[in-house]
């Protein structure tokens, strides 16, 4: 088949696990950038966007359910409880989360999961492929779904096909322990583009495929050449849908949100963080560094209150069970310590909440804290930035080791492994006077404003349909 020449207006389609429709078990709740950020893009091209549904049935039939809104047709598919053990429990978040999170003593390496992800993209390359088109062009996302492109390959597809993998990825001497770690690499290499978030994550990738497989690297261009096959790779941080995301701001709900969280706190001061409930977003270290700060200054349990959302997340899988279990007890032991009558220092709560109340929330939340051991990215520090009173700005604090921290340099910086260095950062964001504050917010809104959604689909697609 000749490809075709046609570019940026081709019509879109997007591959990942999870969509945004309203029946996928867990993407209202959770706090997961991926899923908000592609119907964004995907609603400025009428296209398709295919996914698992979030259903479980009994037997794999193959089955595309499709529908339309927006301008944007949405083709989900079921799988059956093997296929999600081994592929969304087992292989994506028992194996590559945890390994791709730094997270080795996490990592479970099974070979039946192994084989349970490779049949699962085989599946969503069998459903896919008869519905691309030969103008398409087709753009997957995240590690669920890293053998799709050599998958679609097999079935004929010669199209334009990009990948963005929306975590990082883990230096060469920690990826290498993964067995099969070569393949995964080599199928990498049948896209056209691959997008890393950072230029760490992007370094470590093509520092693999030069040490350990001697492919031949333009770093400049990004260029990846290995037995005939040549795929570009480059960084494209990506960033909030600043238009959709700063109009929620005036709405009832978000006022509303933004009210009754100030009520109730009743002129304490408020410090927040959202977090889907994950090991990689530092947690029980974020509440060990609170409990630190009141340690140093129990007179503040009485003007200072710590709100944590933490929607629970993969439920099936034990290491996250774990860390609901640890959490409940961190802020359990300190609200014991620290609790009067009427005053309570942490609020945890388990649920989600829509994108118009967290933007009340953190409008109302005077420092925001995010500080996951390592993320690919983390938007809700470009939200807690983006949902601010420019006249009166709250503090972010972000850990070193978030994606957003090359971007948002100006916030207060912590290692989020340091309870000291949590607590000491609190304190500087309590003392920060007004026109400081001031600065760093219009330094970071800035960047947030600009390298926005648009501009992160604008460029990966731009680069797509140069190949
Ligand atoms: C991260 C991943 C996404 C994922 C999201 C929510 O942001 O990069 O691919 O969709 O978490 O996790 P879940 O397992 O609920 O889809």
């Amino acid at each position: 088949m000749e490809r075709s020449a046609l570019t940026e207006n081709s019509r879109l389609v997007v591959i990942s696990n999870r969509v945004a429709v309203p029946k996928a078990r867990g993407a209202a709740g959770a706090q997961g950038g991926l899923a908000g950020a592609l119907n964004a893009a995907l609603k400025e091209r009428s296209g398709l966007w295919f996914g698992w549904s979030g259903e479980e049935v009994a037997e794999h039939t193959g089955e595309i359910e499709t529908q339309t809104t927006e301008g944007v047709t949405i083709a989900t598919m079921d799988l059956s409880k093997r296929d999600i053990d081994e592929y969304y429990n087992g292989y994506a978040n028992s194996t590559l989360w945890p390994l791709f999170h730094y997270r080795l003593d996490l990592v479970e390496y099974e070979r039946e999961t192994a084989k349970g992800y490779e049949r699962v993209n085989e599946r969503f390359a069998e459903a896919v492929a008869p519905m691309i088109e030969p103008d398409d062009n087709i753009w997957v996302h995240d590690y669920h779904l890293m053998p799709l492109g050599e998958r679609l390959r097999s079935h004929g597809i010669d199209n334009r096909i990009g990948f963005f993998l929306h975590i990082p990825w883990p230096p060469t001497r920690l990826y290498v322990s993964l067995p099969y770690h070569e393949r995964l690499v080599r199928t990498l290499l049948s896209y056209d583009v691959v997008g890393f978030q950072t230029e760490e994550w992007l370094e470590s990738f093509v520092h693999y495929c030069e040490t350990e497989l001697g492919a031949e690297v333009d770093k400049k261009t990004g260029k990846i050449r290995l037995d005939g096959r040549e795929a570009i790779a480059r960084a494209y941080p990506i960033g909030i849908d600043w238009d959709h995301f700063s109009a929620l701001g005036n709405t009832g709900e978000a006022r509303q949100a933004a009210q009754r969280l100030l009520s109730s706190t009743r002129r304490r001061i408020a410090m927040i963080g959202v977090d889907r409930l994950d090991y990689s977003k530092g947690l029980p270290e974020r509440i060990d560094g609170i409990g630190r700060f009141f340690d140093r200054h129990p007179e503040r349990a009485r003007d200072l209150v710590f709100i944590q959302i933490a929607p629970p997340s993969r439920e099936d899988v034990e290491s996250y069970q774990e860390i609901r279990e640890q959490l409940e007890q961190k802020c359990g032991e300190i609200n014991g310590a620290r609790s009067e009558v009427d005053i309570v220092p942490i609020r945890y709560v388990n649920r989600g909440y829509s994108h118009a109340e967290l933007f009340g929330f953190f409008r109302a939340a005077k420092i925001g804290l995010v500080t996951p051991l390592r993320d690919g990215m983390n938007l809700v520090a470009k939200e807690y930035i983006a949902a601010q009173d420019p006249e009166d700005p709250g503090v972010l604090i972000l850990s070193q080791f978030a994606g957003a921290a090359i971007q948002l340099c100006d916030a207060v910086m912590v290692n989020p492994h340091s309870p000291d260095d949590i607590a000491h950062a609190i304190q500087v964001a309590l003392d920060m006077p007004l026109d400081e504050r001031k600065r760093r917010y219009e330094k970071m809104v800035k960047t947030v404003r600009d390298d926005n959604l648009q501009a992160w689909t604008a460029n990966f697609l731009r680069d797509l349909a140069a190949t």
